[in-house]
């Protein structure tokens, strides 16, 4: 599918600067919304959710409909991945997810390359129900983990702390390791390859433990990896722009942006907005970094950090976004603010 090459998202990832500055935000959809609660109880399992496409399709709507974002970020998880190669998985409430992890050579021989886009193929279809329902401005975001992260959750089985599991693993064993990096990067293209051919427009990279890697792993597991998903998507999809959120990448952030070849990066609420107009701006579009949780504070303190990070950065290629997910306890109306402020500001 062609892409709207006049949506707002769509011209700031392609290197304009726009104002006002295209909004969407990570974690968009979710429990900060009554509509989404509401949904949720009416499904078994959030798995169950993700893999009914009318569902999905209306979850992924729901944000959009109420604040107007410029982006409209599929209702699905990065875990979908894991879940369609084969691997056992559950959502705990309050506990996050849970899968049966996997230790060694064995597991990895367990999982199935060839099954995954039969089983992924109700995402799909939420993909082109959501593209039939869009207006003509808002762009439709794909997504998937990156093979470090959704590796992390296969192979500590959880949300970690310390990642000791995977982190010894990759260290003590690159070879081994790097059958599994292997087979996750090929099957993230063959996931949003065929995203993009239902209607994703943009896709996003989640890569949320990449801040735990010190050189030279990170080259190894985040960069190189994330380097061949993206040479391999612009090789079918030359138009369709890619971001990469290399969460807690600190310093490292320029050689990401520059090695892999991503169009625009998701900055973490840590990097400050100078550094990133000064050095990482006339290397990609920058995405972010508003934190959560002035998204629960709102007042005074939500308006001025806004009003000084389109001032920072909306002076060049951006696209306004939070430093992570938006949180359970954000008060709905809070959004509508931003929303507010974002369509009455100026860039500097
Ligand atoms: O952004 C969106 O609105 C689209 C949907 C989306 C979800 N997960 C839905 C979801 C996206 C883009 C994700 C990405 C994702 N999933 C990441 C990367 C981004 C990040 O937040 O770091 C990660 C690490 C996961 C794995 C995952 N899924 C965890 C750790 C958890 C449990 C923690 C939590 O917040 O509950 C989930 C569950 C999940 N994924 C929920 C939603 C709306 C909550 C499910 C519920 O209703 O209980």
């Amino acid at each position: 599918m062609p892409i709207g090459q006049n949506k707002p998202l769509v011209r700031a990832l392609a290197g304009e600067s726009i104002t006002p500055p295209p909004w969407w935000l990570m974690r968009q959809a979710g429990r900060y919304l009554p509509e989404y609660r509401a949904t949720r109880v009416k499904a078994n399992d959030f798995v169950e959710m993700c893999l009914t496409p009318a569902i999905a399709a209306e979850l992924t709507l729901q944000p959009v409909r109420r604040y107007r974002m410029d982006g409209a970020i599929l209702f699905s998880d990065i875990l979908m991945l894991p879940y369609a190669l084969g691997q056992a998985l559950t959502f705990r409430e309050r506990e996050g997810p849970i899968l049966e992890p996997i230790e060694n050579h064995a597991g990895i021989g367990r999982l199935k390359l060839g099954q995954i886009m039969s089983h992924l193929e109700p995402v799909f279809d939420a993909v082109r129900r959501v593209a039939e329902a869009l207006d003509t401005r808002t762009t439709l975001i794909g997504f998937a983990g990156s093979p470090w992260t959704v590796a992390t959750y296969m192979v500590e089985g959880r949300t970690s702390r310390e990642f000791r599991q995977v982190k010894s693993w990759a260290y003590r064993d690159a070879k081994g390791f790097g059958a599994l990096i292997d087979l996750l990067v090929e099957g993230t293209v063959d996931f949003l390859a065929a995203q993009m051919a239902a209607g994703a427009e943009v896709v996003q990279l989640f890569d949320s433990w990449a801040g735990i890697l010190p050189e030279p792993a990170f080259g190894r597991w985040v960069i190189e990896p994330t380097r061949r998903i993206v040479a391999a998507l612009k090789r079918r999809f030359p138009d369709h722009p890619i971001i990469g959120f290399p969460r807690g990448a600190g310093l490292l952030y320029e050689r990401y942006i520059t090695e892999t070849g991503i169009d625009g990066v998701g900055l973490d609420t840590m990097v400050p907005a100078g550094y990133a107009r000064a050095q990482l701006q006339q290397l990609a579009t920058i995405q972010g970094n508003l934190d959560p949780v002035l998204l629960i504070a709102g007042g005074a303190a939500l308006e001025t950090a806004v009003k000084e990070l389109c001032r920072m950065l909306g002076g060049g290629p951006f696209v306004f976004n939070l430093g992570h997910g938006v949180l359970p306890e954000t008060p709905p109306e809070n959004v509508e603010t931003l929303a507010t402020l974002l369509a009455g500001s100026n860039a500097a």
